[in-house]
């Protein structure tokens, strides 16, 4: 592994030339961060050998063995936005690895975080699809799909929406989860940090599948899931930054980008759709309605995910 960072080298001019093109259409968007290659947008953040990259630059595999997972992390912070990969989850036995794909703050004790969360399971059993939401450093608000077809065969787009008025977790063009922001969620809902965006895949078999009876089969390693097309359409942030103009107005209904204006407010009558449609069928658990863990119903969960 890393021997395609030469072969990336002598495809330069092919790529710097997509690159050019895919920023005359991003101008329009923001801070459109599609179409380019890995170091543009991201970092390694640990085990460089477990991550490589087909041979044009467009398609990154991060892999777990025995001896470690990796991960990587975008360079930009950003706050408010709408993020998208395509992944391809690590197929047959997966069980026991995560392969996770999230924004945070990275801030510690203060953390605020959304996380998209796939644990692996046996061949043929169903991966669940975890979304985890952190404010302020607390978390513990899980929640469960299955999905509606095997993500390890083809790329699926995984996005998230970010603006003043709610959180969305998309999977593909569904709308898996709502968080709102409203009077009573003002202090359980993200929006005073700014966000890295980050993956990695690591050994979790100590709770990932079937709350962990379900060993990691290490004869069936290396473990790879891949990913591709990143498009961070967000305003860039840095941390000592305390006004969000003029990228993102907020409520402001002539805002610049489409992730900002009233259209992105609220889901369109189709989301609403498709967002009955999978948790009707496909959530498998919501911390909401789990009363051993939360004798009082958290203030979110008493939120409508539209008016
Ligand atoms: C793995 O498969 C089993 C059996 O179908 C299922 O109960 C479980 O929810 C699946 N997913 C995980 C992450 O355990
Ligand atoms: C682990 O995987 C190997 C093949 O990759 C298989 O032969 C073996 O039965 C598996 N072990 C378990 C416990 O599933
Ligand atoms: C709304 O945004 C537009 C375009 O960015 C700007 O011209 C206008 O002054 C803003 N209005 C308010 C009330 O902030």
């Amino acid at each position: 592994m890393g021997g395609t960072w030469r072969a990336m080298g002598m495809s330069f001019l092919v790529l710097a030339l997509i690159g050019l093109i895919a920023c005359v259409s991003c101008q329009s968007d923001g801070d459109d961060s599609s179409a380019k290659v890995f170091d543009d947008n991201f970092q390694i953040m640990w085990a460089e050998d477990h991550f490589r990259t087909s041979e044009n630059g467009q398609v990154w595999h991060l892999a777990l063995d025995q001896k470690s997972g990796s991960g990587f992390k975008s360079k930009n912070k950003y706050r408010f936005g709408w993020f998208s990969m395509k992944l391809k989850l690590v197929p047959g036995d997966s069980a026991g690895v995560v392969t996770a794909y999230y924004m945070s703050s990275d801030t510690d004790k203060n953390r605020d975080e959304l996380d998209f969360e796939f644990l692996g399971n046996r061949s043929g059993q169903p991966y669940a699809l975890q979304t985890n939401i952190y404010a302020k450093g607390v978390g513990e608000r899980e929640q469960r799909h299955t999905l509606w077809f095997d993500p390890t065969t083809e790329f699926h787009t995984y996005s998230i929406l970010w603006n003043a008025h709610q959180i969305v977790f998309f999977v593909d063009q569904v709308p898996v989860r709502v968080h709102r922001h409203t009077k009573a969620t003002r202090d359980v809902f993200p929006r005073k940090q700014g966000m890295y965006m980050f993956s990695s895949i690591w050994n979790a078999d100590n709770w990932a599948t079937r709350g962990g009876l379900e060993k990691t089969n290490w004869s069936a390693a290396p473990f790879v899931s891949s990913y591709k097309k990143f498009h961070g359409l967000g305003c860039k942030w840095e941390d000592d930054q305390t006004t969000l103009l003029p990228c993102a107005n907020s409520n402001n209904a002539s805002a610049r980008h489409w992730w900002d204006k009233p259209v992105a407010w609220t889901l369109t009558k189709k989301q609403r759709e498709y967002y009955r449609w999978v948790n009707s069928k496909y959530l498998t658990y919501d911390y909401c309605h789990d009363q051993s863990r939360y004798s009082t119903k958290p203030v979110e969960c008493s939120v409508a995910p539209w008016d």
